[in-house]
């Protein structure tokens, strides 16, 4: 490959700051900083400006209306979620353009890929088979697929007839798919035969008929992806290709008021029992929109890829409904980052020519320990734009993923958002910057936010504190917890009253108003008086080149209030040992401080996971506290828990 040019200029007065360069700022949708002010100055005159750039069938007659614990967006507007996504690309001729390319596992199984005009055949025949089978508007439709096209068809159908969506994520358990299925009473399940998962063949049918047996779901419509021989419910199940066969390819778009439900995700809180997330239509429109548009610096020839599941809020925003309304091609990828080899994802860059790549901290730092001579065999100069999301990143991921993938010219946004938020709400613009390692950036134009003491007091820069939102509220933020509105006040309102939505996040910002996520509340420690995150002391371990990952848990301490614990997984050929140990010592002595000083470290083979790859401290801090440990099912590798109990010696 030639030299790289490089897009993005360090900062000579600031170590691993990085600005854009004149040639980014000119291809970027925003590239003076004066919209960060202006919108401040209006943000309803900004998000009704940011509005009109979608299609209503009826314009709004107010913008923002709120009262305590409620507040809604363009009252009185008329939209469609699908119609913004296809056809109003295809009625301005676009049609032919690729809207999505699905990249099948298997490598000798052939693409997969849908023009506008295509997908939007496709849906309104499902959207007709759905009101075929009695699925009016407000009726939920639970969506339990693996990454295939169907999934994004599915969930653009649904809401295409004005049906709620509930995508569940197609690795979780038939008790998952249960919980989701009762608590919004679904009463169709589209799921499919099976998929492939790191060269195997994963049978999903007969999780989903363990899920729903004894639920509201009266009909299951089943996609034939793996060709697996699957049970069958005469009567009940139906093949979906046999249902869209004579279904006409058009279907009038549902008129929906912005406030109409759009779709209920369940996410976890702190409690066991999973939250369901409500969306509506209007204000989740114009975020999603808006901020696909401006962080990723969409234009009509961008091949945008975001690597995360349909079944997470990423995938829902940044793969389906945010990329299709701005009318780019969507990569869809089904399987896993290690088949058939740990090139794959680059690989996957190189033939399609993608542009943008959006994906987890937890993703790169697994990358770093396969090494960077896997993307140096590939091809990556299509990339223009990179992004993280998820949790804090560290910042020797963050300088790699500059390096070895975007090649020192792509700006990485390190994008700050919730389920609960929809869609991203603080982050840098590429246009503007600054791209700082572990810093996501400064809120969205039109976003307020703040950094609170627990007595609800803004902190001064630099200072940590807890993260909350402000009126006017995010046009995408949640409206509610599918049928437990008092949950939903003591959730998010309960800390700071119904002017403050609380983000349950740890966090500082510095007098730029650029801001540092120090992670969860429950993540925050306080070690000795100081106020510490369990991701510092993380970020720290992980400066030493021979840790590839690291957990971080506080345990009681009778001198010092609490202390951290750290579980570390070393690079491949590294030796665990008692110097070792010594030396991550000083490396915590040297990037924080003594205070925050691991009390012990242990090396491990593997950390307790969740399926979509977070790190489950909650687990770890069980183990060292010696407290249950509570249900470790829905995990990725149950399995690691009880090797992790023998090395700490638990005995709770
Ligand atoms: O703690 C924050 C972390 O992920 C949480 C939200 O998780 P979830 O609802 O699963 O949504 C993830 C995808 C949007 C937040 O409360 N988080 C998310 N993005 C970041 C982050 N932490 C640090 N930096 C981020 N960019």
């Amino acid at each position: 490959m030639a030299e790289a040019k490089k897009w993005v200029e360090p900062d000579p007065k600031r170590e691993n700051w990085f600005w854009p360069t004149d040639e980014l700022r000119e291809r970027a949708w925003v590239s003076d900083p004066k919209i960060y002010e202006e919108a401040a100055a209006d943000p309803l005159a900004f998000w009704e400006k940011r509005a009109e750039e979608i299609t209503w069938f009826k314009r709004w007659d107010k913008v923002y209306e709120e009262e305590p614990y409620a507040f809604r967006w363009f009252v009185g507007g008329k939209l469609n979620l699908s119609y913004n996504s296809l056809d109003r690309h295809v009625e301005a001729g676009k049609g032919d353009k690729v809207a999505l390319i699905w990249e099948p596992e298997p490598t000798d199984e052939p693409n997969r890929t849908f023009t506008y005009r295509e997908l939007l055949e496709e849906v309104s025949r499902l959207a007709n088979a759905l009101k075929s089978l009695g699925v009016k508007k407000g009726d939920r439709v639970g969506i339990y697929l693996p990454m295939i096209p169907e999934a994004i068809i599915a969930m653009q159908a649904v809401v295409r007839i004005g049906a709620v969506h509930s995508v569940v994520f197609s690795a979780f358990s038939a008790e998952s798919l249960r919980d989701r299925m009762v608590d919004c009473g679904a009463k169709v399940l589209i799921t499919a035969d099976g998929y492939f998962r790191r060269g195997k063949l994963i049978s999903l049918k007969p999780n989903a008929d363990k899920g729903i047996a004894g639920t509201s779901v009266e009909r299951v419509i089943v996609v034939r992806r793996a060709g697996n021989e699957i049970p069958w419910n005469e009567g009940r199940d139906i093949w979906y290709h046999e249902l869209v066969k004579d279904q006409p390819a058009e279907c009038p778009p549902e008129e929906m008021d912005a406030e109409d439900l759009a779709f209920i995700l369940y996410t976890s809180g702190t409690t066991g029992k999973p939250k369901g997330v409500m969306h509506t239509t209007g204000g989740y429109a114009v975020q999603a929109y808006t901020t696909c548009k401006w962080d990723f610096n969409l234009h009509e020839d961008d091949i945008h890829w975001c690597t995360a599941d349909v079944g997470w809020i990423t995938g829902h925003t940044y793969i389906n409904y945010g990329p299709l309304m701005n009318g780019v091609a969507t990569v869809v990828y089904e399987g896993s980052p290690d088949y058939p080899d740990y090139g794959r994802m680059w690989a996957t860059i190189q033939k399609h020519k993608v542009t943008v790549y959006y994906t987890a901290p937890t993703a790169i730092r697994m990358h770093v320990k396969w090494g960077e001579e896997w993307p140096k065999k590939y091809d990556l100069s299509s990339l223009r734009v990179l992004g993280t999301v998820g949790e804090p990143i560290n910042e020797e991921a963050w300088l790699w993923y500059f390096k070895h993938i975007g090649g020192e010219r792509c700006p990485i946004i390190d994008t700050w958002w919730q389920t609960e938020t929809g869609a991203t709400c603080v982050e840098a613009l590429p246009g503007i910057g600054p791209f700082i390692p572990t810093v996501a950036g400064r809120p969205f134009p039109g976003i307020r936010a703040d950094i609170l003491d627990a007595g609800g007091q803004p902190v001064s820069p630099g200072e940590g504190g807890y993260l909350v939102l402000k009126p006017p509220f995010p046009p995408a933020l949640l409206r509610g917890l599918y049928g437990d509105p008092e949950k939903y006040k003591a959730t998010y309102f309960g800390e700071y009253g119904p002017k403050y939505y609380f983000t349950r996040d740890g966090a500082r910002m510095d007098e730029m108003g650029n801001i540092r996520i120090t992670g969860r509340v429950d993540d925050v420690m306080n070690v000795a008086g100081h106020r510490l995150a369990t991701a510092e002391v993380e970020d720290a371990l992980t400066q030493h080149p021979l840790v590839s990952e690291v957990a971080v848990v506080s345990k009681p301490d009778e001198v010092k209030g609490e202390v951290p614990v750290a579980f570390a997984l070393l690079k491949a050929g590294a030796q665990a040992s008692d110097d070792l140990k010594r030396e991550l010592i000083k490396t915590v002595d040297q990037y924080i401080g003594p205070t925050a000083r691991p009390a012990e470290i242990y090396f491990v083979d593997d950390l307790p996971k969740t399926r979509s790859g977070k790190i489950m401290r909650r687990v770890l801090k069980a183990l060292v506290r010696g407290e249950p440990v509570g249900d470790v099912t829905t995990l990725r590798n149950p399995e690691s828990v009880d090797h992790l109990k023998e090395m700490v010696g638990y005995e709770g």
